[in-house]
């Protein structure tokens, strides 16, 4: 199977194929979500809560994003790797973003990369197009606006953030993305938004109705113990399985039945016996 292009995700909305896509961020779950057929993976800066423990993304460097981005790329042969930008490395100017988006593609070997914002994030993705590196949008809740925001909260619930929103996923269509992923809004506003434009939509607390879904692998395998959002489906519960697993195997090793003989290397007596 060869690997997921920009173009086959096109052709997936066409054909009215839905798109999976979840994030990973190291060799071992990148291998199996690529085994699995997923299509996209994201190393998303999400990377920042459920692997390096803050509170947000915003403490994500790209020296980070690049470290995990190579071991996942790494993992997969087929999946389309896309390079999620943390905050400030494409804020600052047009020159330092597309940088850093080099960064992902020549040092990481991803595809693409994501960046979070609308309208005002258009110039600075033209520019990342113009050095051929595939871009996917990202419009609604945004994580890296959390201070903005004033918390995690739905976008586009009244007239004015709804109408920003479809402004901004056109915005985004014109300037060339090859998807935009939709987070945090309501169902029947990404399904306008999904209708009204000609790139896939990747929905994570979007609802039903988007070209393809994205969730954060540790919340959807169950093995993340923070705040879970309400649009998370545990596709497995890892968790007390893996604190199951731990205990059995402190009380083993307490209790000298781990390792046991077939876990040992054997030494032929001979060679014992001439040992000084
Ligand atoms: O960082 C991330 O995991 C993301 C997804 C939530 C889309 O940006």
């Amino acid at each position: 199977m060869a690997r997921i292009t920009t173009t086959s995700l096109k052709d997936k909305k066409l054909k009215k194929e839905k798109i999976s896509m979840l994030t990973a961020y190291d060799y071992s779950l990148a291998s199996m979500v690529d085994a699995a057929g997923i299509d996209m993976i994201l190393v998303g800066d999400s990377l920042g809560n459920v692997v390096l423990g803050y509170e947000n993304t915003l403490s994500v460097t790209m020296d980070d994003m690049i470290h995990h981005t190579k071991a996942v790329v790494r993992g997969t042969k087929n999946a389309m790797v896309v390079g999620d930008m943390p905050f400030l490395s494409y804020h600052v100017s047009i020159k330092e973003a597309v940088r850093n988006a080099g960064r992902f593609i020549q040092e990481a070997g991803a595809q693409s990369v994501k960046l979070e914002g609308g309208v005002e994030r258009v110039d600075t993705i033209k520019a990342i197009l113009d050095a051929q590196i595939p871009v996917v949008g990202h419009i609604g809740l945004t994580p890296q606006s959390v201070n903005q925001f004033g918390g995690f909260k739905v976008q586009g619930k009244d007239l004015e953030t709804a109408q920003k929103i479809i402004q901004d996923a056109k915005a985004l269509e014109t300037a060339g993305v090859f998807s935009i992923v939709l987070e945090g809004v309501p169902t029947k506003l990404a399904k306008r938004i999904t209708e009204e434009i000609t790139v896939p939509t990747i929905g994570i607390g979007a609802g039903q109705y988007c070209d393809g879904q994205v969730l954060v692998i540790n919340d959807m395998l169950g093995m993340f113990t923070g705040h879970i959002p309400k649009f998370v489906k545990k596709f497995a519960n890892l968790q007390p399985l893996i604190m199951e697993a731990l205990k059995q195997y402190k009380e083993e090793v307490e209790a000298g039945t781990f390792p046991a003989e077939e876990h040992g290397f054997t030494i032929q007596d001979e060679v014992l016996d001439r040992l000084y």
